[in-house]
């Protein structure tokens, strides 16, 4: 069970149905736009496949599922996740690519869907919204064909004399700041700002990984540490 911010399906679910209209907008302003530059890296730790079947896990509004499909590595993307609203502008997105894309509204922590039917899963910025993590990375697992990818986009925590303490004051001042006052909501850019200061170290998240059945699991270090990209193998 992932420790600290209550993370109870309601919450996180009423949470992402409210800032799902100013959801994309604030992610590139947020970010600075690195995060579309981060998907697109995530993407691109799948195989080139045209007709790998990929799960994007807590999909969101779809930008990652938009993304595999653009870089060639998926024949097919399924795009889950549990918030309405969050799909909904998903399909908009994903509209041209109707015949090659599904939406799936359905909770992580129950997958539904047989042992081995996705070639590759990918989650960006979804697994440290899980109330229990390590069930999250046994369902991937169970859904994943042997020999698959599990690839994993979170918020890491950047060192550096200079850039950690003002990646610190970003994160739990102006994040909540901002984000409060452009979604209109008071609430959600707090959890956001202190669920990454929660989010356990790499080699921790990979060790779970290996608890949850992978084979390897290792991880880059991106944009001098602020995300960081795990990609586990199921054996
Ligand atoms: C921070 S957003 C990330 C969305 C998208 N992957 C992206 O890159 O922008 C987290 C998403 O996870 C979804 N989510 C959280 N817990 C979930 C669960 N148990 N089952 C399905 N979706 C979940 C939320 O509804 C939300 O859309």
């Amino acid at each position: 069970m992932a420790p600290g911010e209550d993370r109870s399906p309601d919450r996180v679910r009423s949470m992402f149905a409210a800032i799902a209209p100013r959801y994309d907008l604030l992610n590139r302003a947020l970010s600075l736009g690195l995060d579309a530059r981060w998907r697109r890296r995530a993407a691109r730790e799948m195989p080139v496949s045209a007709v790998a079947r990929v799960l994007d896990l807590c999909g969101g509004t779809g930008d990652l599922a938009r993304v595999l499909l653009d870089e060639g590595r998926a024949g097919f993307v399924v795009c889950l996740d549990f918030s309405h609203p969050m799909l909904v502008r998903a399909g908009r997105k994903l509209r041209r690519a109707s015949r090659r894309s599904a939406l799936v509204e359905a909770d992580a922590l129950r997958l539904p869907f047989a042992d081995g039917s996705f070639d590759g899963i990918a989650v960006a910025f979804g697994v440290r919204n899980l109330s229990d993590r390590d069930r999250g990375f046994r369902e991937a697992h169970r859904v994943l064909r042997p020999g698959g990818r599990f690839v994993v986009l979170e918020f890491g925590r950047p060192d550096g004399p200079l850039l950690s303490p003002l990646w610190s004051l970003y994160v739990r001042r102006v994040v909540p700041l901002l984000g409060d006052r452009a979604s209109g909501r008071t609430g959600p850019y707090g959890y956001l700002a202190r669920t990454i200061g929660e989010f356990p170290e790499p080699a921790l998240l990979a060790g779970r990984l290996r608890e949850a059945g992978f084979a390897a699991a290792s991880w880059t270090r991106l944009s001098a540490g602020i995300v960081c990209l795990h990609v586990a193998v199921k054996g």
